[in-house]
């Protein structure tokens, strides 16, 4: 009988020769952060101005149809994938059903026509819910202070369908209706869109961190109560899986795991459990606590960027939708 071979300890074994020097890191690092793992959240608005800061995230401004087109040719000069748009609309055309969002020439359209045009090889992906487009800033249809479902999921597939016809490469839904995945994936079906992706915040969880992506489309000011209908609660993980595994049933072609680094956890279990391309999304929320430290001189603002995007290639993330997509793409560059 052959015994195991027994690994030498300590002095022999010194894990720190592994790191000693860049080179011998570099060749034995488990995972690699590239441009091309990121997805760009773009904010696209209606409004007069091209470019607008929002003031709870610094160095994230709403932009203009043709400011998004100059945006994409960015990310495609950075090697970065895709974007991703979301919508901040005139309050004046808002309405309890979401009207805008399936206008065929509105914003998201417009943007969508703009950037296609502009750089036709830059992947756009569209984030279908109504919380853009409605005066009570929920994400679906609201009647007696509750979220109707299924009407819902009816104004979504027809959204979805309007992104598609404008251009989009993938549509995203971020609502978190029952059984909008397969609505929508008939309904892009039936109109003769077999291409074009769905990629599904499957599990997406009621959070704070939120807070000023609602500042900056729009939402924060009329929205009433909490998501917690309709987000996922936080104290479960079980329930991501199961989420998980209805959007693939229904025709999901990829995942998103929301919010990114406080739901690492969940991002892990699900790319563990389901071998399909799992995107993490590191929030307004958590690119407004980096930014607040990194103005305070708390943070080292480069460091901090690519350690926590890093961070979701170690937890098994496909890619990573951030607002630091541009300024990491230029750092993996340099
Ligand atoms: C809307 C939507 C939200 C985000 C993306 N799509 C907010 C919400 O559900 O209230 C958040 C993005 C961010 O915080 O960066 N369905």
């Amino acid at each position: 009988m052959t015994t195991p071979f027994a690994p030498a300890a300590f002095p022999y074994a010194r894990p720190r020769r592994l790191r000693a020097q860049p080179w011998v890191r570099r060749l034995v690092a488990e995972t690699t952060l590239t441009p091309a793992d990121l997805i760009w959240p773009l904010i696209v608005h209606d409004g007069d101005e091209p470019r607008q800061p929002v003031a709870s995230m610094p160095g994230v401004f709403r932009l203009s149809p043709a400011e998004a087109a100059k945006a994409a040719v960015e990310a495609r000069d950075l090697g970065i994938p895709m974007v991703a748009l979301f919508a901040n609309v005139n309050d004046g055309l808002k309405d309890t059903v979401g009207t805008p969002a399936t206008d065929p020439d509105g914003l998201v359209p417009d943007c969508i026509k703009a950037i296609k045009d502009a750089v036709p090889e830059i992947g756009v992906m569209t984030d279908v819910a109504l919380d853009c487009f409605t005066d009570h800033g929920h994400d679906g249809v609201l009647q007696d202070g509750k979220i109707l479902n299924d009407d819902t999921v009816e104004r979504l597939s027809e959204m979805a369908f309007i992104h598609a016809h404008a251009g989009a490469d993938a549509v995203a839904p971020s609502d978190m209706m029952d059984g909008r995945i397969q609505a929508i994936r008939e309904a892009l079906e039936a109109n003769g869109f077999h291409d074009t992706l769905i990629i599904s915040y499957a599990a997406k969880y009621a959070s704070a961190f939120y807070g000023p992506y609602r500042d900056a489309v729009g939402s924060s000011k009329s929205l009433s109560g909490d998501k917690k209908t309709y987000q996922m609660d936080f104290a479960n993980a079980d329930e991501a899986l199961r989420e998980v595994a209805m959007d693939i049933s229904e025709g999901a072609d990829a995942l998103i795991v929301k919010p990114g680094l406080p739901y690492l956890d969940i991002l892990k279990l699900v790319s563990e459990t389901f071998k399909i391309p799992t995107f993490s999304y590191q929030v307004s929320g958590e690119y407004a606590m980096m930014k607040a430290a990194i103005a305070n001189g708390w943070l080292d603002e480069d460091r901090a960027i690519l350690e926590s995007l890093h961070a979701f290639k170690r937890a098994g993330a496909s890619g990573v939708l951030s607002y630091f997509a541009p300024q990491a793409a230029r750092l993996l560059g340099a």
